[in-house]
C-alpha cells in the first residue's frame, strides 16, 4: 500500500477531472491512499495537500477545468521552491506524484524527479505540443470548440461577403490552428511554423473575391508572426477596395473551457488508470501519453528536450485542398 499524490498544473483542459477521477479510484481500489494536492505546484509548495476518497471525485467526469484548482507556479523553477516542494511530499509521506499537465508542468516534474522524487506525468494540454503524446488531453474538445466556431462565423461571413479573421491558441504551436482549418474548410491557414509574407495572402483574397467566392476563412495561430490584429492592421492599410471587408474573432479561453467530448474522457480515464499500473511494476520519470492508439510512457528528459514534431503532411493536405 502505498501513498499517492496528483496534482494539477498550467493550462487546464477538459478531461483532467476524468483523469483525477480514474487515477484515484483505480488506487484506491488497490489499496492505495490517494491525495490531491490543490492549485499546482504553488499549493504544493504551499503544503495544500488533501486525501482523495472515491465519492470525492463521483460526478466530475463530465466536468472541464480541474476540481483540484491549477496555477502556473514560478517558484518551482527555483532551487528554493524545488526543496520546499521535496520537503511538503516527504512530510506527507508521499511514495509518487503524478503531474496532469502540459509542457511548463513537466518541466516541473523532472525537476522533481532531479530532486529523488518519483514522478509520473499525464499528458494534458489543448496545444498538444507535448513530446510523447499525440493527442494530449484536452485537444479533441478543443478542437470541437474550434470547428463550431468557424461553423458559425462562415455563415455571418458569407452573409456579408466577408474575410474572417480566427485567432486560435497553441501558444507556439500552430496544431489547433492547422486541424481546425482542415475540418473547417479554412481558405487559409496562418501557423508559426511556416511563415507566410501578409501580401501573399493578401492577394489570395483578392484572388477569392475576383472567382466571387461569397466569404474567407483565415486560421491564424496565436503564436504566429502575423497573428491576427497585424494581419488586420495590414489588411487595412493596403486595401484598394478590392478585397473582402475583414473581421477578427479572438476564440480565446472559451477553446479551453466547458463539457469535455467522449474521446477525451476516455483518454483520460486510460492514462489515469495506467498511471497506477505504471507507479505498481515500478515505473517513475515518465510522461503517460496516447501515441498511435496505444498508451506509451516516454522519459522525462526526451519529454522535456525533444520538440515534438509538427505534422507536415496534414499541413501539404490543407494547402493542396484550400482551393
Ligand atoms: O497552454 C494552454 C494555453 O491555453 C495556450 O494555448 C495559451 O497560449 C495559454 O494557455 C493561455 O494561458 P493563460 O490561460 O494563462 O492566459
Amino acid at each position: 500500500m502505498a501513498r499517492l499524490a496528483v496534482l494539477t498544473s498550467g493550462g487546464d483542459a477538459p478531461g483532467m477531472n476524468a483523469a483525477i477521477r480514474a487515477l484515484t479510484r483505480s488506487g484506491l481500489v488497490r489499496g492505495h491512499d490517494i491525495f490531491g494536492i490543490r492549485h499546482g505546484y504553488t499549493g504544493l509548495i504551499a503544503g495544500d495537500v488533501m486525501p482523495l476518497h472515491a465519492r470525492a471525485v463521483g460526478g466530475i467526469i463530465n466536468r472541464g477545468g480541474t476540481i483540484l484548482g491549477t496555477t502556473r507556479c514560478q517558484a518551482l523553477k527555483s532551487q528554493q521552491g524545488q526543496r520546499a516542494a521535496v520537503a511538503v511530499l516527504h512530510d506527507h509521506r508521499i511514495d509518487a506524484l503524478f503531474v496532469i499537465g502540459g509542457n511548463g508542468s513537466q518541466a516541473g516534474a523532472l525537476a522533481l524527479a532531479e530532486h529523488g522524487i518519483r514522478v509520473l506525468g499525464i499528458s494534458s494540454t489543448i496545444d498538444n505540443d507535448l513530446t510523447g503524446a499525440d493527442p494530449s488531453i484536452g485537444v479533441m474538445t478543443a478542437l470541437d470548440v474550434v470547428v463550431e466556431a468557424i461553423d458559425r462565423l462562415r455563415t455571418t461571413a458569407s452573409a456579408f461577403g466577408r474575410a474572417f479573421l480566427v485567432e486560435v491558441m497553441g501558444r507556439h504551436s500552430g496544431y489547433l490552428a492547422l486541424l481546425s482549418g482542415i475540418a473547417g474548410g479554412a481558405e487559409m491557414i496562418v501557423l508559426p511554423e511556416h511563415d507566410v509574407e501578409p501580401e501573399c495572402l493578401l492577394a489570395r483574397l483578392h484572388e477569392l473575391r475576383r472567382e466571387r467566392r461569397s466569404h474567407a476563412i483565415v486560421v491564424v495561430a496565436e503564436g504566429a508572426v502575423w497573428n491576427a490584429d497585424r494581419l488586420a492592421d495590414y489588411f487595412k492599410e493596403h486595401n484598394d477596395g478590392e478585397s473582402f471587408e475583414t473581421r477578427v474573432t479572438k476564440l480565446g479561453h472559451v477553446q479551453r473551457g466547458g463539457v469535455p467530448g467522449v474521446f477525451d474522457r476516455i483518454l483520460a480515464t486510460r492514462l489515469g488508470s495506467a498511471a497506477i499500473e505504471a507507479f505498481e511494476r515500478g515505473d517513475g520519470h515518465v510522461l503517460l501519453g496516447h501515441l498511435e492508439g496505444r498508451i506509451r510512457m516516454t522519459d522525462l528528459d526526451q519529454v522535456n528536450t525533444q520538440a515534438k514534431a509538427f505534422p507536415e503532411d496534414l499541413h501539404t493536405l490543407a494547402q493542396t485542398l484550400a482551393r
